[in-house]
């Protein structure tokens, strides 16, 4: 269980008054259900989310949020949406591939953006849009996307260059492209739930693993990882979605109520995602628990060229026009 708190404090601070709630009560509850602790970049956008609908709403409107996997995890949570258990899922984009939704993960792709600018290329243009309007297809709505920040390996020992990877089993989220990016390392993909990760490190079911130093702090990897190395090497983001009935059956007003305070709490995490990534980088390195290494421009550009071939590897599997339009959206067309 996650065991960090830092600002659960500021994430509660604006909820309704008990009494205000108690006098409307919800005429409709919109349950929010995510993998990662409450004090990370998407717990805190769930929060802020759920505040900004119950205040504007005047409590009409509630919003349930679940962290921490308490209702569904990696492997349930999408056909829990499908199937109306839940309304609301910010699964992050490396978890569309097993819906059937492959060109998503071209977002994995090992050292593909330079900066977070150049990923809002992709998800403010043509070709965001049209990557959440494929989710029609799967009978979800997407309501948008926001950041979590850029992935550092860990394990128990540094990761500076492929060498360091060889024979090392690293947990992955479902995404062929993080996998075919280990196997290039010389390493072992393992998928596993994100919630099952920390128990999987400390049993050593597997040796390493890959996440924003945000989700490596609130799940305690710290204690069970001896080694991070800072990286960067790939983007993890999310993409909120609705389920496709509920978002038709809502009145046009609480769609536009709902929807702008989702725009909002997105903005929100976006600016949450480089302080908490910080936060716990510093909490970390106070800590003392997990060594931290800095790679020199060197080391990375090792990195990088041994998991270049990826590119071409999954070409197929992201699909070629994706790809084409992924390239010249990111050198300044339209996508
Ligand atoms: C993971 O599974 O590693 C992350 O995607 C979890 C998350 O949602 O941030």
């Amino acid at each position: 269980m996650p065991r960090r708190r830092w600002l659960v404090a500021c994430a509660g601070a604006a909820l309704l008054p008990a009494s205000l709630m108690a006098a409307n009560r919800p005429e409709i509850t919109l349950r929010f259900s995510h993998v990662v602790a409450e004090e990370t970049p998407k717990g805190l956008a769930a929060n802020r989310f759920k505040v900004l609908v119950e205040q504007r709403s005047g409590g009409r409107i509630g919003v349930q949020v679940f962290p921490n996997a308490q209702l569904y995890g990696d492997a349930d949570e999408m056909q829990a949406l499908q199937l109306g258990a839940v309304d609301l899922v910010a699964p992050s984009l490396s978890k569309f591939g097993r819906i059937g939704l492959p060109e998503f993960e071209l977002f994995d792709l090992p050292f593909l953006f330079d900066d977070l600018s150049a990923v809002r290329r992709i998800t403010l243009g043509p070709l965001g849009q049209r990557l959440l309007q494929g989710l029609q297809l799967q009978r979800l709505v997407g309501l948008g996307y926001f950041d979590n920040g850029f992935k550092q390996m860990s394990a128990n020992r540094p990761l500076l260059k492929p060498k360091d990877f060889v024979g090392l089993r690293m947990r992955v989220q479902a995404s062929q492209v993080i996998a075919a990016q280990m196997r290039a390392l010389g390493a072992r993909p393992v998928t596993l739930a994100f919630s099952e990760t920390r128990r999987a490190l400390a049993t050593g079911v597997v040796d390493g693993t890959e996440n924003p130093v945000s989700n490596f702090w609130t799940q305690g990897m710290d204690e069970v990882q001896t080694d991070l190395s800072l990286t960067n090497h790939g983007y993890l983001g999310y993409a909120v979605v609705a389920n496709q009935r509920l978002w038709q059956y809502l009145a046009s007003a609480d769609r536009e109520l709902i929807n702008q305070a989702l725009q909002e709490a997105l903005a929100f995490g976006n600016q949450m995602a480089d302080t908490q990534n910080d936060r716990a980088l510093a909490a970390l390195r106070q800590a003392g628990t997990t060594r931290v290494h800095t790679l020199t421009p060197a080391q990375r550009e090792r990195l990088r060229q041994a998991v270049q071939p990826v590119h071409q590897e999954l070409e197929q599997r992201i699909g070629s026009n994706w790809i084409q339009s992924l390239h010249e959206a990111l050198a300044g067309g339209s996508g």
